[in-house]
Parts: structure tokens; C-alpha cells; sequence
């Protein structure tokens, strides 16, 4: 239709003017369609290529005034208007946005971590695909970020950053951290460290990073400190993960269609056993007994814990303390009941990878050497 306007207005002596205007408006409407609207803002190709896949969070967030810093509703923005306020990253990158979810992390599960991590994977093997930023939203992105490190097979940078205020708020941390986001994934060296998490100007492991606040943008923290810093707009690496991850370990998320359910229990002052056995009955094949201290055992729960044990599941004993490892047969009888224990995994990391090992054995003296590993 467009070709026949041409023809006519020749055939009119239509001027040159209008010829070239109906050219400009094929341009416009088909060049987008045939080859995608990259073919308008054409790349730069001494920068890397970085797809920035969008799953919500509270850096998708919306408070109805700027005052509103923590109350606010999550997963509202959509990424390619959260890219549109970071015109900042053109200068590092070349950056595409993709949305893959829109929700609060809490409501994060299997099957959405599955699709997430199974598009990341896809999008890792093309050949001009540099590097993959996620955004995210904070309560979960620390097992997100896990079980990528555990699964994906790239050494390519893939970077998961979130936010704690909404971008409508004063002093929003969410551009920052996606700016810096793109300086690591940019950067040559932040190839072959895993999974890491860029908050509040650090950069972290996601195999050590956890959440310890409700609402301080300094939520962020690893153990064993962060790896490196972004300072005006340079990554500084200063440590290594050292346990392995990525190409390193049998786990191969191509091959994970589903993961079997592993259960968190936390124990208080008080516990009722019945509440134990009600969540071994669900069906899963693994608990984590989040304990006191060392993953301690109070008196009036061992019975059912044992039980279920011989019930099938796995279990496995953690901390709800926050740091340190759990010592095997140290004031339990791991052995004598065939618990397993964490090395220095919070209870709903441990979750993670537990559901990881059991793809790959449900002996428990192998399950045992896999938590020590990871
Ligand atoms: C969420 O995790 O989706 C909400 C909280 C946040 O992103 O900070």
C-alpha cells in the first residue's frame, strides 16, 4: 500500500518531497518491525552488550509521594522506564531491557526461578550477549542469586542488584545501583567471579551476600565482606569467591526441569513438635532445622525430628544465629540420627542448595560432602 502511494504520486509529478516523505514514514513504521529497534539506536560496538531482565521489586516501586521511603507498593515500573532514568549507562554499555516478571520477591518460587534462570541461561549463550544484569527486589534476591551461582554455565558477568526505596522516593538508591550494575557488568574483570550483587556502592558474592535489614539502604552484607567496591564509576575488585560456582559445579540448570521441595523449620522458645511433623507430612524430601546456636536441638523436638528422618526426608541442621558453621556431632548425635549439617549457610540458603543436591543423591553421607563444598 505504502509502495503504491509512491507509484502514484509519480505518476502525478508529485514533487521530490513527497516522494521522500512516504520513504521516511516506510522507514519509520517497517525498519522497527523487520529488524527490531535495535536497528535505531545503533549500537556501539566498542562497548559490551547488556540485557537488563526486569522481575520487579521495590526498584520497580511506586510511593504516592516523595516522602513515602518505605511504605510504597513494589513492582510497578516497568524496566524499560527504570533503563530510560539511567541514561548514564549509554556511556558504559549497550543496554536492552527485558521484562520477565513484575512482583515483589516474596513471591518468588520454583517455577519462576526455574523460568528466570532458565531465560538467563538462554540469553548467556548468545554470541552478542556481553553480560546480564537482573533487577530485583531485595527480600529474596540473596537465593535467587545463589542458586544462579550454583547453576548457570557461563563465565560471563551476571549482575543482580535491587533496590530499598522506590524510585519515587527522595534519595532513591535504585539508579545508583543499577548504574554501578552496569560499570560491573561491563568490566572484563568481573568475568568468571560468579553471580555477584551490587548494592550501596559494593559488590558482592552472591554465594556470602544476605539481607539484614527491613529498610536501610545498607542492607546488604557478606560475611566475609564484599568483593570489591564501585568507585566514580570504576569497579575495584580486592577478594575472590573462593567455593565454587558456575562452570565449576555438577549442578546445570538446562538440565533442571524441577526441583524437589525442601522445607525451612525455625525453632523458638516453645515449639510445638506437631508443627514439625505437620510440614515433614507436606511431602517434601528435605527440612532444614533452623536451630538455636549451633543448630542446637531442644529436648522436647528430638523425637520428632527423628521422626522425620525416618519419615524419608533429609535433615538438615542450621543456624537461625546468622553466622558461623555448624559442628557436626558437636552437641548433637548427627551420626547416630543420619542429620547433616550446613557448613556456614543461613537456614534459606541451605534451603537452596539442598534442593540442588538432592537432584544429585539422597545419601546422606554425599549430601554432606555437597553442603561442605558449596
Ligand atoms: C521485594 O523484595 O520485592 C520487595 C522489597 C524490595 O525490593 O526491597
Amino acid at each position: 500500500m505504502a509502495w503504491k502511494l509512491i507509484v502514484n504520486q509519480c505518476g502525478n509529478h508529485a514533487s521530490r518531497r513527497g516522494i521522500l516523505a512516504n520513504l521516511l514514514t516506510i522507514a519509520i513504521v517497517f525498519v522497527p518491525i523487520v529488524f527490531g529497534p535495535e536497528m535505531i539506536h545503533a549500537r556501539d560496538v566498542t562497548k559490551p552488550n547488556i540485557v537488563i531482565i526486569g522481575t520487579g521489586g521495590t526498584i520497580a516501586g511506586a510511593g504516592s509521594s516523595a516522602a513515602n521511603i518505605s511504605a510504597y507498593e513494589s513492582a510497578k515500573v516497568a524496566v524499560d522506564k527504570i533503563i530510560a532514568a539511567v541514561p548514564e549507562m549509554g556511556q558504559v554499555a549497550n543496554v536492552r531491557g527485558e521484562q520477565i516478571f513484575q512482583i515483589g520477591s516474596e513471591s518468588f518460587n520454583d517455577e519462576r526461578l526455574l523460568k528466570l534462570a532458565h531465560r538467563v541461561s538462554d540469553l548467556l549463550k548468545q554470541p552478542d550477549v556481553d553480560s546480564i544484569i537482573i533487577t530485583h527486589g531485595t527480600d529474596t534476591l540473596e537465593e535467587t542469586s545463589y542458586f544462579l551461582n550454583l547453576t548457570l554455565k557461563s563465565d560471563k558477568p551476571v549482575v543482580m542488584l535491587g533496590a530499598m526505596r522506590p524510585g519515587t522516593a527522595l534519595s532513591a538508591d535504585g539508579p545508583l545501583n543499577l548504574y554501578n550494575a552496569a560499570v560491573v557488568a561491563a568490566s572484563p574483570e568481573s568475568k568468571g567471579k560468579g553471580v555477584l550483587v551490587v548494592m550501596n556502592d559494593e559488590i558482592h558474592s552472591a554465594r556470602d551476600v544476605t539481607k539484614t535489614s527491613s529498610l536501610k539502604v545498607d542492607a546488604f552484607h557478606s560475611l566475609y565482606g564484599p568483593l570489591g567496591l564501585i568507585v566514580e564509576s570504576k569497579a575495584y575488585f580486592y577478594r575472590l569467591p573462593a567455593r565454587a560456582h558456575t562452570l565449576a559445579t555438577e549442578f546445570d540448570i538446562d538440565q533442571i526441569q524441577a526441583l524437589p521441595k525442601v522445607d525451612v523449620f525455625y525453632s523458638h522458645v516453645n515449639m510445638d513438635p506437631a508443627a514439625l511433623g505437620a510440614i515433614a507430612a507436606l511431602g517434601g524430601k528435605g527440612l532444614i532445622y533452623a536451630g538455636t546456636g549451633n543448630g542446637a536441638v531442644a529436648d522436647y523436638m528430638e523425637d520428632a525430628l527423628k521422626r522425620v528422618r525416618a519419615g524419608g526426608d533429609v535433615v538438615v541442621r542450621a543456624t537461625r544465629t546468622g553466622s558461623g558453621i555448624v559442628v557436626r556431632n558437636g552437641e548433637e548425635k548427627d551420626d547416630e540420627n543420619d542429620w547433616v549439617v550446613t557448613a556456614d549457610q543461613n537456614p534459606q540458603k541451605a534451603r537452596m542448595l539442598l534442593s540442588l543436591v538432592l537432584l544429585k543423591t539422597t545419601d546422606t553421607k554425599e549430601i554432606q560432602s555437597l553442603l561442605y563444598k558449596y
